[in-house]
This record gives C-alpha cells, sequence and structure tokens, in this order.
C-alpha cells in the first residue's frame, strides 16, 4: 500500500478511535483533560513518526494505548491489540508495543499473517492475559488456544513483560488428570488453551519474556521453521496438569536457549516431525523433564531427528531426558545427543519408554516408532531411589539401536537406600566409559543396527 493510503487508512482509524475512545472514557467517567489526551493523539498519530531517539532504519511503533487499549486488567483490549496489529501488519518496519505498567485482557484472537513487515517486533513490557477461567471464556471460541501468531514470516516477541495466563480455574476442571482434592482424577475429553501458539510460521525469535499459569502449554510451535527461543522465565505449580513449557511439532531449525522452566509437566516436549533442533542451558524443574514424544499415538508416523540437548540442569523432576513412544506407531526417532546435563533428584534420569500408555492397559502391538542413535555423554547428579536411574524399555519388536553412554553418573538422592540397577529390554549399544552405577544390560550391536539405520532413512 502506498504511503499516502496509509496515512489515509490511519486517519481513518484514529478518526473511528476517537469516538469510540471519548464513549469508553465516558462510561467510565475519565476528565475531560485525558478525553483532551487522546484528541491529541488524533492530530498526530504517533505511529508513522519514526522514532528520532533510534539510530539506524526508522520504524513505527504502535502503542496499543494509541488504539484505545486501556490495561486495567478488566476491560477487553482485545480489539485494541488488532488495530494496532492490522496497522503493524502493513508497513516495512514496526514495533507493536505493550506497555510497562499495564495489564491488558485479550480474548482468544488470532494474528495473521503474512505481515508486509521485515522486522516486526511484538513488544510485551507490560502484562497480558487472558479472560479469568472456563467460565468467562467466551462459547463460540476455541477454548484450545489463546493467543495464535499464523503465517508469519519473521518477528520477533520480546520484552520484559509478563504473560499471566491464569490456569488455576482450568487445571481444576474435574476431567483433567491430577491431584484434586479426593486424589488423582481420570483424564476425559476436555480442552484447555495453549497460551501462545506459532502456526506456521517462520523466522521467529521469543526472548526475555516471562509467562505463567498457562491452563495448558505455555508455548506451542506447530508447522514452523526457524524459531529462536531464549531467555525465558516460564513458571506454573508442579501440580498442574499439561502445562509443558515449550512445544514444538512438525518444526525445524529450533533453538531453545538460556531459559529457566518449572511446571507440571515437560519443561520442553518435541512431537513428531521435529528435526535440527538445539536446546543449550535449560534450567529446568520441577517438571517432567525435557522430553522427545511421545510419539506414534493411535498407530501414526512419527519421524524425530538431529535433537541436541546440552549443558542444562534437570531437578526435582520425575523424568529427565526422556524418549516416550506409543506402541503400534512408525517412523523413527535418530542422532539424538544428551550432553553435560546435571541431575538433581530426578526420578528417571534417563528413559527410553517405548510402552507409554495412559491408561495402563494398552493392547500389545508388533509395530513401533525406530529408536536408533541415542547418545548420552556427561550425565552427572543425583537420582530420585524410587526408580532406576537408566530405563531403556525399548520395543518388544523393533530394539533400540546405537545407544552411546559415556561419563554417565548417577548417584541416589537418598543415602543408604536400596537402588534398582539399570533397566535394559530389548536394547542395544556401547558404553564407552564405565557408568556409574555399570551398566551391563545394554546388548552388542548386531545387525539390527543396520535394519533400524535402514529403517531410519
Ligand atoms: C461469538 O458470539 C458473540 C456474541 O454472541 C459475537 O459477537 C461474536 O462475533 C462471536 N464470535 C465468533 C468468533 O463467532
Ligand atoms: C471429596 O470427597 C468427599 C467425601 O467423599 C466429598 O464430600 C467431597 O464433595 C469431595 N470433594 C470433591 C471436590 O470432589
Ligand atoms: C544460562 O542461562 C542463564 C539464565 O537462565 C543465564 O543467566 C546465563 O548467563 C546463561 N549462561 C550462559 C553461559 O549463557
Ligand atoms: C543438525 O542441526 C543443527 C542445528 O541444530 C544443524 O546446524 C546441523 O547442520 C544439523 N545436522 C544435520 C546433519 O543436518
Ligand atoms: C486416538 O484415537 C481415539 C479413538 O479413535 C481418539 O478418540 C483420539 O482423539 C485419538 N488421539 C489422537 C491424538 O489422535
Ligand atoms: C482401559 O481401561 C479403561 C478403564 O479401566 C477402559 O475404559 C478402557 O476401555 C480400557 N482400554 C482398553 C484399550 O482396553
Ligand atoms: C503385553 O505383553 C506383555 C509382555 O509379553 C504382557 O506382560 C502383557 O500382559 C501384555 N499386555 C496385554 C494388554 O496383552
Ligand atoms: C549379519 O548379516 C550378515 C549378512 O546378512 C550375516 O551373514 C550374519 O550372520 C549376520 N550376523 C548376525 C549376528 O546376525
Amino acid at each position: 500500500m502506498p504511503f499516502h493510503q496509509v496515512l489515509l487508512l490511519l486517519f481513518f482509524i484514529f478518526s473511528c478511535l476517537f469516538f469510540v475512545t471519548i464513549q469508553s472514557r465516558h462510561h467510565y467517567g475519565h476528565s475531560e483533560q485525558e478525553q483532551f489526551h487522546i484528541v491529541s493523539h488524533v492530530s498526530h498519530p504517533p505511529s508513522l513518526a519514526p522514532e528520532p531517539a533510534v539510530a539506524g532504519p526508522s520504524y513505527s511503533v504502535f502503542n496499543v494505548l494509541d488504539f484505545g487499549a486501556v490495561g486495567d486488567g478488566v476491560t477487553d483490549d482485545t480489539q485494541a491489540f488488532k488495530l494496532a496489529w492490522d496497522m503493524a501488519c502493513q508497513i516495512k518496519s514496526a514495533v507493536l508495543l505493550v506497555p510497562d505498567g499495564y495489564s491488558f485482557m485479550l480474548q482468544s484472537t488470532i494474528f495473521s499473517g503474512p505481515c508486509k513487515t521485515v522486522g516486526l517486533v511484538f513488544r510485551i513490557d507490560g502484562t497480558i492475559m487472558p479472560p479469568d477461567g472456563p467460565d468467562s471464556w467466551p462459547r463460540n471460541i476455541s477454548k484450545r488456544q489463546w493467543l495464535v501468531f499464523y503465517r508469519i514470516n519473521g518477528m520477533s516477541m520480546q520484552g520484559a513483560g509478563l504473560v499471566d495466563g491464569k490456569g488455576e480455574n482450568w487445571w481444576n476442571l474435574p476431567c483433567k488428570p491430577h491431584k484434586g482434592v479426593n486424589g488423582t482424577t481420570m483424564p476425559g475429553p476436555c480442552d484447555s488453551p495453549v497460551a501462545i501458539r506459532f502456526f506456521m510460521s517462520s523466522k521467529l525469535t521469543i526472548k526475555g519474556l516471562k509467562i505463567k499459569n498457562s491452563p495448558q502449554f505455555h508455548f506451542r510451535f506447530d508447522a514452523c521453521h526457524g524459531v529462536r527461543v531464549e531467555s525465558l522465565t516460564i513458571k506454573a505449580p508442579a501440580q498442574s496438569p499439561n502445562t509443558d513449557g515449550i512445544h514444538i511439532e512438525n518444526t525445524n531449525n529450533v533453538q531453545i536457549y538460556n531459559s529457566i522452566i518449572s511446571n507440571g509437566d515437560d519443561c520442553i516436549s518435541i512431537g513428531a516431525g521435529c528435526y535440527d533442533v538445539d536446546i543449550n542451558n535449560i534450567t529446568c524443574g520441577p517438571s517432567h523433564g525435557i522430553s522427545i514424544g511421545s510419539l506414534g499415538i493411535n498407530k501414526s508416523r512419527a519421524c524425530v531427528s538431529n535433537i541436541s540437548v546440552s549443558d542444562s540442569v534437570i531437578q526435582h523432576s520425575n523424568n529427565g531426558i526422556r524418549i516416550k513412544t506409543w506402541q503400534g506407531g512408525s517412523g523413527c526417532v535418530s542422532k539424538v545427543e544428551f550432553s553435560n546435563i546435571h541431575m538433581e533428584a530426578v526420578r528417571n534420569p534417563i528413559i527410553i519408554d517405548q510402552y507409554y500408555c495412559l491408561t495402563k492397559n494398552c493392547s500389545n502391538q508388533t509395530s513401533a516408532v525406530v529408536i536408533n542413535d541415542i547418545s548420552y555423554s556427561n550425565i552427572k547428579g543425583s537420582f530420585d531411589v524410587r526408580s532406576p536411574p537408566m530405563s531403556f524399555a525399548c520395543s518388544d519388536s523393533i530394539p533400540c539401536t546405537n545407544l552411546k553412554l559415556t561419563q554417565v553418573e548417577l548417584l541416589p538422592a537418598a543415602k543408604g537406600r536400596t537402588v534398582a540397577n539399570p533397566f535394559c529390554w530389548n536394547a542395544y549399544g556401547t558404553v564407552l566409559k564405565q557408568t556409574i552405577p555399570p551398566v551391563y544390560c545394554l546388548m552388542e550391536e548386531t545387525n539390527a543396527t543396520i535394519d533400524n539405520t535402514l529403517l531410519c532413512g
């Protein structure tokens, strides 16, 4: 769109906003002076004025307050965000600003692209939050996701702000598998929203934010290419169900760095169709650890490869580094490297579980997602003695192959307790340097290795 048209459009939008805002201000009984302030925004839209303070290429700042957002934590600010987004999305270089000192309540929203913006920045310095719990969620809007970014090519979401998922009333839904008042309740069909979901997008950076108490996963990336996540703080209570920190699926070229995650499910979970993923310097726990899977549900095909998890700490978690697959699936997990990971009182520090099943009575199947070429090096620390420190429960029909262990030293967290031996079932591999406790149960490689290598392509 040519520049003068943008100006016209802006003027039009601000004119509309003017009336809407004045009306709503009246409604909330604000002073004449505040209304005047709004008028000044109309005559001088800040949006197109290049920021003089910033050197380099000029860009425009779209502050949601200038689009009618109130930020009192109660008023629905969704429309203001949408207007700001639509404007920011139209120009070459833009910052959508969520300013410090305000709390914005947003309904479930899809921020769609493609945008014309080359360097779009979604800057969150204030707080954003969804409606409070399932009762406040509009009936006709999907309960599976809150904020969705769709078909965005190149965006940075950053800032010192907070995304507060207000998940508590969702976690307490009776259908959730978690420790309720009267013990564990069974899982049932019930949706809760992922806080922030990126879908079919690329060149994304998520940096510096704090996010807490999502109703379900905190971040989810589906079918994305090129994702860099760094310096996040993700926090939810240890008992909150399904509150994974970052879930990726059908997504490749991913870097997740320097983040602190504690929650009620996996810190990071890697689903089907992910490859070229680098995870480094994560402090994880209390949580369920860092997982690949679960894969192969309902006989589905899942391929995951070239995953690295390094220089991280996993503490007070019921799993450390885990690969979990359902029976009956197909596809392959290969080229996975876990290195330099410190465990602290982790219940299953190293685990492969090819019998993953939520109901404990899944029927036995002959096919399986193949597991090949997984290396564990320099994994040290302590484990919760209720489970073996290492467990490789591979499929009956298709063994795990090419497992490599070196410098694995795991000591019981509670001294003087009887410790279960490492467990292997149909697992092939090599111990390059003796581990603590020693692993004698891995079988020597045979031709199965070659078969699996072929199966994994
Ligand atoms: C949901 O319903 C409300 C009022 O009933 C309506 O204003 C809104 O447009 C609907 N939203 C969708 C996405 O259908
Ligand atoms: C817990 O069990 C008690 C006794 O059976 C019952 O009275 C109470 O309503 C239950 N609470 C919930 C939240 O289900
Ligand atoms: C690792 O991440 C933490 C934040 O969790 C950060 O303070 C620290 O500087 C990072 N370490 C390196 C070597 O980047
Ligand atoms: C594995 O992924 C990394 C990025 O994490 C990438 O640099 C590397 O080229 C990939 N290796 C292969 C063999 O594709
Ligand atoms: C698996 O299949 C069951 C029964 O057909 C279905 O209810 C469930 O939604 C499926 N799960 C997934 C993740 O596709
Ligand atoms: C597993 O057990 C549950 C409850 O005990 C039952 O509802 C379900 O049908 C069983 N599933 C299979 C696959 O047998
Ligand atoms: C599956 O196989 C295992 C081991 O052979 C056996 O112990 C278990 O009972 C079987 N489960 C079912 C549901 O058939
Ligand atoms: C491996 O395969 C070769 C050729 O197919 C066969 O001769 C050999 O006996 C096999 N070795 C084992 C241990 O199965």
